[in-house]
């Protein structure tokens, strides 16, 4: 059997990898600007990660959700922690769309109304409704299409104003708009979506799957502004490359049996990964080295006269590039072997590097953006 080819790939075998650092079976060591989507949180295979990740396989893998699993509770309990939302409740799946999927259901079920808006550039995923929401034709198939689907201009605050009736049961923003480009909401903007959700008894649904778990430099983006989310999703860094996702879910928002459910979402593997992301972004204090190696880049990149504009927060930054960035992302690659990330707009390179990338690292990669754009 081969392999339904649904991506263009490049040329490269990674063989393994550590840190910042991946190496092809040609022994090529390549730095990592991207973390593979910003999935590489705390650096590829971390010691504490494997630890944790080991001695839960010598225990259990997986047994179903209707069992007792303390680990789900423990992970529920550092989360709640770490992101400042102790009193949420935490529902564990296994992606960024599943989380998203289930976000709306549960806005639905909450508010008992069906439409949801969502704004241009915006990515959430490829399944159900995560795809409708998505500001992304060419992958929306037919049996995707959905009258559910209020699509805005971001920052728009007429639109939302005119828009934003009594019909809407969510309203679903990502903390950065990441895959569009790397552009932050402008406090008003969320001010007016503060004001106008509870008036129109929707919910407030922050999609927190690229720019969550510190790589914004809080725990999530939207902590940067004056705005509470009823319903946070979570995926990507939660599990370093191991898959699981969440919804943090207010308390405000009442559980029954059977509202939703998962075969494999919070099984121990699983939360082991998630555990043990959080320990490391405690013990390393990944959230400070974000916003300090972010501003270090960001400063840097400033400087130079092929870029246009940095856009973003901590180690998400989407950087204009004066040329179109896809020639520039293979010069990266094939010469000077650093993976970097695009996006829907072709003149931004899109950085989301492990959040422990050292400075040196950092240098590295400035000096050889340097040569490729000269
Ligand atoms: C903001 C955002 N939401 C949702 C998703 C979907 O996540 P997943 O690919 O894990 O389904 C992504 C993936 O890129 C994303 O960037």
């Amino acid at each position: 059997m081969d392999l339904f080819p649904v991506y263009p790939l490049f040329d490269i075998e990674i063989s393994h990898a550590k840190g910042c650092h991946l190496w092809d079976d040609q022994g090529q060591r390549y730095l990592d600007l991207y973390g593979g989507h910003a999935v590489i949180s705390i650096g590829h295979s971390h010691p504490h990660y494997q630890k944790r990740l080991q001695d839960q396989l010598q225990k259990i893998s997986f047994y179903s959700n209707s069992v007792q699993i303390p680990l789900q509770k423990e992970l529920a309990s550092k989360l709640g922690q770490l992101c400042s939302y102790p009193e949420y409740h935490l529902f564990l799946c296994n992606s960024g769309a599943e989380a998203n999927e289930n976000a709306f259901k549960v806005a639905s079920f909450h508010t008992n109304k069906s439409k949801i808006i969502v704004f241009e550039k915006a990515f959430h995923g490829r399944t159900s409704l995560a795809v409708a929401a998505t500001d992304s034709p060419q992958i929306l198939a037919p049996i995707n299409r959905s009258d559910n689907i209020v699509r805005l201009p971001w920052n728009d605050i007429d639109a939302l104003e005119k828009n934003f009736t009594d019909e809407i049961a969510a309203v679903v923003l990502e903390g950065i708009q990441g895959i569009g480009g790397i552009h932050l909401p402008e406090a008003s903007f969320l001010a007016k979506i503060k004001e106008l959700a509870p008036k129109n008894k929707a919910l407030v649904i922050l999609d927190e799957i690229q720019s969550g778990y510190g790589r914004s430099g809080k725990f999530f983006a939207h902590q940067y502004f004056d705005i509470q989310p009823d319903l946070i999703t979570v995926a990507k860094g939660m599990g370093n490359g191991f898959p699981i996702g969440g919804v943090l879910l207010h308390p405000k928002i009442k559980a029954k049996y059977g509202m939703l459910g998962t075969t494999f979402g919070g099984n121990h593997l699983a939360c082991a990964a998630g555990l043990a992301v959080l320990e490391v972004i405690e013990q390393e204090n990944l959230m400070e080295q974000a916003t300090e190696k972010g501003a270090y880049l960001k400063e840097k990149l400033k400087s130079f006269p092929f870029v246009k504009e940095v856009r973003g927060k901590g180690l998400m930054l989407g950087v204009d590039l004066n040329v179109p960035a896809a020639s520039i992302r293979k010069k990266l690659l094939t010469e000077k072997h650093i993976f970097t990330g695009s996006s829907s707009q072709a003149q931004t390179l899109r950085l989301l590097p492990p959040l422990n990338i050292s400075k040196e690292n950092l240098d590295e990669f400035l000096g050889a953006l340097e040569e490729v754009c000269r």
